[in-house]
């Protein structure tokens, strides 16, 4: 028998009695029942990002909203400045490019942050850019944007919007999408939101929405006006991911119980506690000078091939964290710390480790790790 632990940065784990609720038999999704349902789990969307704005729901992994965003606020040939600091990022410019955008890539080191000083010179000297976009955590590099500092350079202009992918970070670190004036904020289910994948939420501001009057890109699916027309009805413009949903009304009054603001705490001291455990172990964080709340990324040490590291914990210690992608494949490994995730699973992430690399030979007084992460663990009892 082996039991198994999810730590990776998505999908995460998924709560028992969300799991039941989501087992109940499927309903028909155009009945007073479901609309109620629908309507629920909007406006509790409305809690989790902060906003007086609808917040759309649609059956796509976050990558859909983030192809949306694209497809209904911008037009062939406009320009848009896209933060490349990890995979994530590029994944803005390559959507932007696929329907013919024009990117001014600003490319930032690999674990380093976005500098908005920077980034102003840049739209100061290019006033084409019609839009900022943004990973609020690099989930890649596990680095964190400054999103406030660069919703400065984009709240008082009416030309240019600030667009983010808040996959890990919404729901995990206080992003206000109404009062830092941020134009359009994407998430997905299986991060924060401790659901299977299958729901991509999505929310604009009032100019996002008259960017989205002037737009031209060809789009059919991810078609938000119609979404929101359909959304003042209580439903979505296609049959909607009935049983995510439902899961989704469920999470959603939890987080409303436990307050957005204990939620943010919780993830603080869980990422605190991540970071204190892999310095008490002497291993090295990959963004230590803006570490994202979601996952904390650590460099393996050396001799030691991340990937097999990785799967030795996978298939042999039963935990699943997430490795390193591209340049740091098989160098990089990520424990994530969001969603239905609390002290006694970073306990294990962190043991687990430990125990991994002595295994692969590496010098680890076991325990160093975990007495470091249950020092600030202990701030919630
Ligand atoms: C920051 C970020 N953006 C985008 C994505 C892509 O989301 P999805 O796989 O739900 O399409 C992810 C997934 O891990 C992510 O972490």
């Amino acid at each position: 028998m082996k039991k198994k632990y999810l730590l990776a940065p998505g999908p995460t784990p998924v709560p028992e009695h969300v799991l039941l609720e989501m087992a109940l038999p499927m309903q028909h999704h155009r009945t007073p029942q479901f609309n109620k349902i629908f309507a629920e789990a909007a406006e509790g969307a409305k809690y989790l990002f902060q906003t007086k704005q609808d917040v759309l729901i649609l059956a796509s992994t976050g990558t859909g909203a983030m192809e949306g965003c694209v497809t209904n606020l911008f037009s062939p040939g406009e320009k848009v400045l896209v933060v490349n600091g990890g995979k994530f990022g590029e994944r803005w410019g390559e959507i932007s490019k696929t329907f013919g955008l024009t990117v001014v890539w600003h490319d930032v080191k690999w674990g380093e942050a976005a500098d908005p000083k920077k980034i102003a010179s840049i739209l100061a000297r290019d006033k084409e850019i019609k839009a900022i976009m943004v990973q609020a955590s690099e989930t890649s590099t596990t680095a964190a944007h400054p999103i406030e500092a660069l919703s400065q350079l984009t709240r008082d202009r009416e030309d240019v919007l600030l667009i983010v992918d808040g996959i890990t970070s919404v729901g995990v670190v206080d992003i206000p999408m109404d009062e830092w004036k941020i134009d359009a904020l994407v998430t997905g289910s299986q991060k924060s939101l401790q659901l299977p994948p299958g729901l991509a939420l999505v929310c604009l501001s009032e100019k996002a929405w008259s960017f989205a009057d002037q737009s031209t890109c060809p789009r059919f699916y991810f078609d938000f006006k119609k979404e929101r027309k359909n959304l003042a009805n209580q439903t979505s413009a296609y049959t909607p991911a009935v049983s995510l949903v439902t899961g989704l009304r469920a999470v959603l009054r939890d987080i409303q119980d436990e307050g957005l603001s204990n939620v943010f705490k919780r993830h603080d001291r869980l990422a605190r506690a991540t970071r204190a455990a892999i310095q008490a172990l002497g291993l090295r964080m990959v963004a230590p000078d803006c570490p994202a709340t979601s996952a904390t990324g650590v460099f393996v040490p050396d001799g030691v091939d991340g990937g097999k590291l990785v799967k030795s914990l996978r298939d042999e210690f039963g935990v699943t964290l997430a490795g390193g992608q591209d340049q740091w494949k098989g160098k990089v490994l990520r424990i994530a710390h969001l969603g239905y995730v609390d002290t006694f699973d970073i306990i294990i992430a962190i043991s687990a480790l430990e125990m991994a690399l002595k295994k692969f030979g590496v010098q680890i007084q076991l325990g160093k790790g975990v007495a470091a992460a249950q020092e600030i663990l202990l701030e919630a009892y």
